[in-house]
This record gives structure tokens, C-alpha cells and sequence, in this order.
């Protein structure tokens, strides 16, 4: 079996926050983790990129005068450095759009479509001094509906009708303020109506797809599936490979969501194994994830299958596409321009990024919007991690040291109980209801086990109370324990893809060395065995005492100090 694991790939013009690291980025990851141990690691090929095109860019770059390639070279190594080197994720393959590989691709995949492509007409504003063909968005003028003098070119902020650029009664360019011309202009329209039927079907026969994923694709495909056009007038793309399209590019969406498939070619091919990426993208014996927030589901479940589909190559569809609902800060949006929110390179000055892997995926969107208050971050690792988890693997842990010298005791099957019993089941079905859960993406749901694994191991020492065992019954205080010890490599395990690091801390106090040697399918086993020497007892988690004030403090020094070192397009 081939996992191939996705996230979306974060447009470059700004620093992803909290919400955007947990709608894709770190969503992602944890499940590549998972997979890994699951399936083996050469069995699972994680990828993303920048996506570094499209006109907020180009528009940017020419405010300051500068080549578009310029500010995007400085911002992918910064978010690349961010999500490498600070935040640790496990991408095989990180990449940017402007990669000649996808350069490629993208130019040979495009003629592909040939069969579903049309060449229309079409009359788009155009700013002479900017020099410029003006998006939706770039055009403002006043609402011909409600008299709003605000409106943007796709649609009117005040009435919330919607609007096209021609519609606009005395329309401005946003950058320059002057009247733009409308010039007539051609391009290139690929017909998804084509695919309406294929799509209908592939959906609902999906028994993986999630039913928010399900609901946005279905309404799209009973509206009808329009012929949307693929080229744009902007200069900061991949050239149009179509004959009489020179000057223009593919339209930014398009081309992003073919690199999923060349950054696993890239991949393959930085690794000398040209043929390779085959193995993850045709075949029974692959399974997709893409890791998504929920703007993003009709490119996902609409756009991208059915251009694999007009492809005619029998590229694997989506298996699950796990598109999160939206994370709040406080009650509030995210806001880049009111400064609410928390953006990733802040977060890690604030909080070890364990702490915050955990917390994320704790509060993880994944059936309703959801709000990330400080108050609630802190509940989670005071009592979450460090009462329920951290003080389970120690009680554990040093009543193994103090009665048996930290030798594991032998377990003597014949004197086992109920309650001994009913545990070791427990830990048995723990790491499978968990591996059910995040097989279809649903990783907030999934680490539930997790906790409720510790708080059962919690009870159950304060049932089977093995320091009053210890007094009369040796023995049967020795079954209690290598049970438990057990049970915390299960647990080690388990919270393995939400925190590496503690895992592996865990893991090596238990006496074990490289977790990511263990395999999922063995994890819920009792596998150490009576003399097996456990390391030395430290400290997993700590509480974490802070209040609002505090933190807010903290950010905006935080804040101060990060202005002066992000690159231009991202401040
Ligand atoms: N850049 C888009 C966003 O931030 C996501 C692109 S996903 C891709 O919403 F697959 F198309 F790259
Ligand atoms: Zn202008």
C-alpha cells in the first residue's frame, strides 16, 4: 500500500497563523507520522509547497518595483525554514510553484485537456497606467444595486450582491485610483461540465470522502459545472502553453493543484529514482490525503479530479479530503490588517511547539468552527497532558523503581482479575479505534484515545492499588505493573505523530531506543517482558502558568521584534 499525504499549499504572500497550520500544515503531518509507523516509512511520500503566482503578488511587486520572483524567492525560504526547521514537519518534499519541474509539468499536462478546452471572448478591465489587467477584486466602483460606493468588482460588501466588474457604476483600479478600460481579450476556458456526471458519481459512491466535503461538491455539481477559464492576463505565472495564448498565464488555482503531482515526481527524481513516483499516483494500491480548510473543498473535490480525469491517465482521485472548519482567536477572526491571531513564526516563542502540536490538534475544527482561547490552550496542557498523561507514565514509572529496583515484574497470568483483564483489552483496541479514526482523517476525534487510554490506566491504578499489593501480594502488585508499563508503550506510540519528541522521551525512559522503528499493527501488544530495565524516571510535561496578560505582553514584543526580520512580502 502507497499513502501519499497532502497539504495544501500555503500562497506565499503571508505568514500562515495558528488556524492555517492546523487547517492543513500540521494536520498533515501528524497523519504522515501515523502513516508511517502504519504502513512503513517508504510506503508514505508527504509534499507541499509554496504557491507563489497570481495577481496579490504580482500587484505587491509592482508597488515596490521589484520583480515578483524576488519577493517570493525570500518568502518560501522563510515559510520553508518555519515549517523545517522550527516547526519540524516531516515533508518529504517541500517545493514552490515557480520549480521548473512543475514549470513542466503543468505546460505538458495542460495540452492534455486539449479535448475539453474552449477559447472565448471575454471583456476584463484594464488599468493603462498600471499596465495592468485587473482581477474581480482589483476593480472598486459604487454597487448599481444599493448605491454603496465601495463595491468591489465581485461583489458588494454592503447589498452582499453579486457583481462583475462591468457592472460597476464609475469603477477605479485599486492601486491607482484611475478608470480603467475595458478591453476585449481571449482565453481559454476548460468545460467541467463535461465531468459533472463522473464527479456526481465518484462522490457519492465515496465511502471515505468526509459528508462537509461531500455537501459543498454535491451543491456544485446540482448548480451545473460551468466552463471556467484557465488563462489569466497577468504576467506573473506559468506561460500559457496553448497556441495563440502567448502572453498569458495559467490562471494561479490550475496550476497549484497540479503540484501535488510534481513535487512527487521532483521527489523521485532529486533521489535518482525517475520512475518512482508512478507507485503514488496510478494503481489500486494507493490511498490520497489532502489536508485542507474548507475554502479550498471545491478545488479539491470539483476542480482537481476532474482535471485528472480530462487528463485521461487514470490518476488516483482523492481518497479522503480532510477539510477542516475554521479556527477562531478569541471569538474572533484572524485578521492580518487588525493584528488578531497568532502567526507561526510568534507561536514558537510563546509555548515548546510539542505543547502547541498538542493543543492544535485537541482543538482541531474538524466538525464546527472553533475557538482557540488562551484559557482553553492552557486547560489542555495543565490537565490534558500533564495530569491525565504525564502523571500516569510517572506514577507508573517510579512505583516500577521503588518496588522493583526498575526491573519490569514478571506477569503471572494465572493470578490475573477482572480488572486486569478488562485493561489489557483496552490496551489492545486503543491504538486500532485510533488508527479507524485517523484512516478517515479525523485526527481530533483520534487522539480521544489517547486520553482516554491514560485516564483508564489513571483508574485503573487507583482500583487495583498496587502500593497496598506490594505489602501482601508481590506478586499480583508485579502483574499490575508490567501491565501498566505496557500500557505506556501503547501510549507512546499513540501520541507519537501529535508529539515526536515526548514520544521518543517516553519511549526511551521505558528502556527503548527510535520509535519510529515501532510498527502501528504491534502497538497495542504487551510486549515487554519481565527483566526488561527501565531508564531513569524524568519529567514529562510541565504545567504552564500564565495568564492573558502576560501573554499578550510577550506577543508584542514578539511582534516588534519579528517586523524587523520578515522578509518585505510578508510584513
Ligand atoms: N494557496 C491556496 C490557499 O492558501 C491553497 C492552494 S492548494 C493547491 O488557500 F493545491 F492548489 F496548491
Ligand atoms: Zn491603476
Amino acid at each position: 500500500m502507497k499513502i501519499f499525504v497532502a497539504s495544501a499549499w500555503p500562497y506565499v504572500n503571508s505568514v500562515p497563523h495558528l488556524g492555517n497550520l492546523i487547517g492543513s500544515i500540521l494536520s498533515a503531518d501528524v497523519f504522515a507520522r501515523y502513516a508511517r509507523l502504519r504502513y512503513g516509512k517508504e510506503n508514505v511520500l508527504f509534499v507541499s509547497g509554496s504557491d507563489e503566482h497570481g495577481t496579490p503578488i504580482e500587484v505587491e511587486a509592482k508597488k515596490r518595483n521589484v520583480n515578483p520572483k524576488e519577493l517570493t524567492d525570500q518568502a518560501h525560504e522563510y515559510d520553508k525554514k518555519l515549517f523545517l526547521d522550527i516547526w519540524e514537519i516531516s515533508y518529504n518534499n517541500y517545493t514552490r510553484t515557480e520549480s521548473e519541474i512543475h514549470k513542466t509539468f503543468v505546460r505538458n499536462f495542460m495540452l492534455k485537456l486539449e479535448k475539453y478546452i474552449k477559447i472565448e471572448e471575454d471583456e476584463i478591465p484594464y488599468c493603462e497606467y498600471d499596465k495592468i489587467y485587473l482581477p474581480d477584486r482589483f476593480v472598486k466602483g459604487t454597487c448599481p444595486y444599493c448605491g454603496f460606493e465601495d463595491a468591489r468588482g465581485d461583489q458588494c460588501d454592503n447589498c452582499g450582491r453579486l457583481l462583475t466588474p462591468k457592472l460597476l457604476i464609475n469603477p477605479k483600479c485599486v492601486l491607482c485610483g484611475r478608470t480603467p478600460v475595458f478591453k476585449k481579450t481571449k482565453h481559454w476556458f476548460f468545460d467541467l461540465s463535461a465531468f459533472n456526471d463522473k464527479i456526481e458519481e465518484w462522490i457519492k459512491n465515496s465511502q471515505t470522502l468526509p459528508e462537509n466535503v461531500k455537501s459543498v461538491a454535491l451543491s456544485w455539481v446540482r448548480e451545473g459545472l460551468k466552463p471556467r477559464s484557465i488563462t489569466r492576463d497577468n504576467a506573473w505565472g506559468i506561460p500559457a502553453p496553448f497556441e495563440g495564448a502567448e502572453g498569458k498565464t495559467i490562471y494561479v488555482w490550475f496550476e497549484a493543484l497540479l503540484g501535488y503531482i510534481s513535487a512527487t515526481i521532483e521527489y523521485f527524481k532529486n533521489i535518482g529514482k525517475e520512475e518512482e513516483w508512478k507507485k503514488f499516483w496510478f494503481g489500486n494500491d494507493v490511498k490520497s490525503y489532502y489536508f485542507i480548510g474548507k475554502d479550498n473543498i471545491p478545488f479539491h473535490a470539483v476542480i482537481l479530479p476532474a482535471m485528472l480525469m480530462a487528463s485521461g491517465e487514470n490518476y488516483v482521485l482523492p481518497t479522503v479530503i480532510a477539510a477542516t472548519e475554521y479556527l477562531l482567536y478569541e471569538g474572533q477572526k484572524f485578521s492580518k490588517s487588525r493584528k488578531i491571531g497568532v502567526w507561526i513564526d510568534e507561536a514558537p516563542q510563546l509555548l515548546d511547539i510539542e505543547y502547541w502540536r498538542f493543543i492544535l490538534i485537541r482543538l482541531r475544527p474538524e466538525e464546527k468552527d472553533t475557538n482557540f482561547t488562551w484559557r482553553e490552550a492552557l486547560r489542555i496542557v495543565n490537565t490534558e497532558l500533564n495530569d491525565d498523561i504525564g502523571n500516569y507514565a510517572n506514577r507508573v514509572l517510579s512505583m516500577i523503581s521503588r518496588y522493583f529496583n526498575g526491573e519490569v515484574p514478571q506477569i503471572k497470568y494465572e493470578k490475573l482479575k477482572d480488572e486486569d483483564t478488562k485493561f489489557i483489552s483496552e490496551i489492545k483496541e486503543a491504538p486500532k479505534k485510533m488508527s479507524e479514526l485517523f484512516e478517515l482523517g479525523k485526527l481530533k476525534a483520534g487522539s480521544e484515545e489517547i486520553l482516554k487510554l491514560a485516564r483508564n490506566g489513571n483508574s485503573y491504578l487507583n482500583i487495583r492499588a498496587p502500593w497496598n499489593l506490594i505489602k501482601n501480594d508481590k506478586e499480583e502488585a508485579g502483574n499490575v505493573l508490567n501491565i501498566a508499563v505496557n500500557s505506556l508503550r501503547t501510549l507512546s506510540i499513540m501520541l507519537y505523530p501529535l508529539m515526536p519528541k515526548s514520544a521518543e522521551k517516553l519511549y526511551n525512559m521505558l528502556g527503548f531506543k527510535d520509535i519510529e522503528r515501532e510498527k502501528w499493527d504491534l502497538a497495542g501488544e504487551l510486549v515487554i517482558k519481565s527483566s526488561h530495565k527501565i531508564n531513569e524516571v524524568s519529567v514529562l510535561f510541565k504545567k504552564v502558568e500564565l495568564n492573558e496578560n502576560d501573554i499578550n505582553k510577550k506577543l508584542a514584543e514578539i511582534r516588534k521584534n519579528l517586523e524587523k526580520i520578515r522578509p518585505t512580502l510578508l510584513r
